[in-house]
């Protein structure tokens, strides 16, 4: 059993320690919010995923998994200080530090025995080296720096931490990752060890394709709504290389949340600053941008002009399970649905209480029902379980148009039709399509 402190009690860093603490370790978290401390004190979880809660109060209540606001007490006696502090997307797409580098000084100040200090969040490459500096310069103690850069998706961030693929360590120091990896060891995965800058561009790099294979699907999502091909059957046919795999290549209104879009940006930002021409990377994000306006355009096509429609939207959240909403497509597009002066009635699982505070002018709905109910179109966003077995019947009828944009391709489009609705999928071939396409080639 190890003692162990982790900064930052956000999708990550409370992922981290209940994981730890559930394997065995003795656990503090901390972190400067106090309401946030006071709420985990008191049984509750700030964020929502799943299971979280049992696994924070198994370790709770065994004394294995504390929280607090105070360096001194969360690091007295720690051997591995895990940094999971978020870094936020900064104004040119640069990764702000603010938050990190903030804890690397409160842990140089605070920490009065040798530890491991160990970067969880994703961290620009070369924040390793410029930690090092902080400890070493601040610091009175012996702090070597270790690259431990997560993998968690939310919405399955403990069984990503419990089943990894693999676990990467970056040390310029062996022994120190060394020390780290005896953390993973009942975890039975392959562990791969190399230098700090190495491991941090592991995590970029692994980022970056992944939101590469969705922008490229969605890029032949558009090919082939010109081309009359089904874009879901030839991702099944590409998927069955075992080279390039059926994971990540869904079609759909593209990617959000807190890591795909923030990580492209910092990467391309840091390549040019490094001198290069980050040409694919940029070409990722400008796909992933239009495949959110080709809703709009599919809107717009379907009904003409938008001011005083109503518009349906099922789903916010960025993706299923969770209700984050940062990044998401759902809050693009709903904002850019009120500048046409459109209406908007929307209903989503998880995110609703988060999404008033970001979207004040939207009706929330108690359903997919209501949020049919006289709407000119519906548009699906997020692919919610709740939403793949809708009574579509039922939905038609509370419509007042027969708009359906399905942006995550949960229907079929032939079944659809059949029930009346004009169907736009992304990247489906449909008679809706091919008017969209009809008219945005004379556009
Ligand atoms: C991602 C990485 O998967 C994870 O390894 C990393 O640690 C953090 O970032 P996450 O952002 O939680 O995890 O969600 P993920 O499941 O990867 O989905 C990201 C976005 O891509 C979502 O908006 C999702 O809707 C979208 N997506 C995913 C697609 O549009 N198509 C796909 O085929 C897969």
């Amino acid at each position: 059993m190890s003692r162990i402190s982790v900064v930052g009690t956000g999708y990550v860093g409370l992922v981290t320690g209940a994981c730890f603490a559930d394997l065995g370790n003795h656990v503090t978290c901390i972190d400067i919010d106090e309401s946030k401390v006071k709420l985990l004190r008191g049984g509750g979880i700030p964020i929502y995923e799943p299971g979280l809660r049992e696994l924070v109060d198994k370790s709770a209540r065994a004394g294995r998994l504390s929280f607090t606001t105070s360096y001194s007490e969360g690091l007295a006696g720690t051997e591995f200080v895990f940094i999971a502090v978020n870094t936020p997307p900064g104004p040119s797409g640069e990764a702000d530090m603010t938050f990190a580098r903030s804890a690397a000084r409160s842990i140089a100040e605070h920490l009065h025995a040798p530890a491991t200090v160990v970067n969880k969040s994703t961290m620009p490459i070369g924040t390793g080296d410029s930690f090092a500096s902080v400890l070493t310069r601040l610091g009175t103690v012996a702090a070597p720096v270790v690259s431990n850069p997560e993998f968690l998706r939310e919405g399955s961030a403990i069984a990503d931490f419990q089943h990894p693929d693999r676990v990467v360590l970056g040390a310029d120091d062996r022994a120190a990752a060394e020390r780290v990896a005896q953390l993973y060891a009942r975890l039975d995965a392959p562990i791969l060890i190399t230098d700090l800058r190495t491991a941090e561009m592991i995590k970029y790099a692994s980022n970056a394709f992944l939101a590469t294979k969705i922008s490229f699907i969605n890029e032949m999502a558009s090919i082939c709504e010109r081309l009359g091909a089904d874009v879901k059957e030839v991702a099944r046919g590409m998927g069955l290389d075992a080279r390039i795999g059926p994971a990540f290549l869904d079609a759909g209104v593209g990617y959000g949340g807190s890591c795909f879009p923030k990580d492209v940006q910092a990467l391309a930002h840091m390549a040019a600053l490094g001198g290069c021409h980050p040409q694919l990377l940029r070409a990722v994000i400008e796909i992933n941008a239009s495949a959110r306006r080709a809703v709009i355009l599919k809107l717009r096509t379907a009904l003409g002009q938008l001011e005083d429609r109503t518009i349906g939207i099922l789903g916010l959240a960025f993706k299923p399970n969770t209700d984050d909403l940062r990044e998401a497509a759902a809050v693009e597009i709903i904002r850019l649905l009120r500048r046409e002066g459109a209406d908007v009635r929307a209903y989503d699982p998880a995110a609703m209480t988060k999404a008033a505070e970001l979207l004040p002018d939207v009706q929330f709905c108690a359903d997919p029902y209501e949020t049919a109910d006289r709407a000119d179109a519906l548009v699906l966003l997020t692919e919610w379980n709740e939403f793949k077995h809708l009574d579509l019947d039922r939905i038609r009828r509370a419509m007042s148009g027969s708009v359906f944009v399905d942006g995550r391709n949960v229907y079929d489009p032939s079944e659809m039709t059949g029930l009346g609705f004009d169907y736009f999928g992304v990247g489906r071939p449909h008679v809706s399509n091919d008017r969209v396409n009809r008219l945005t080639r004379t556009a």
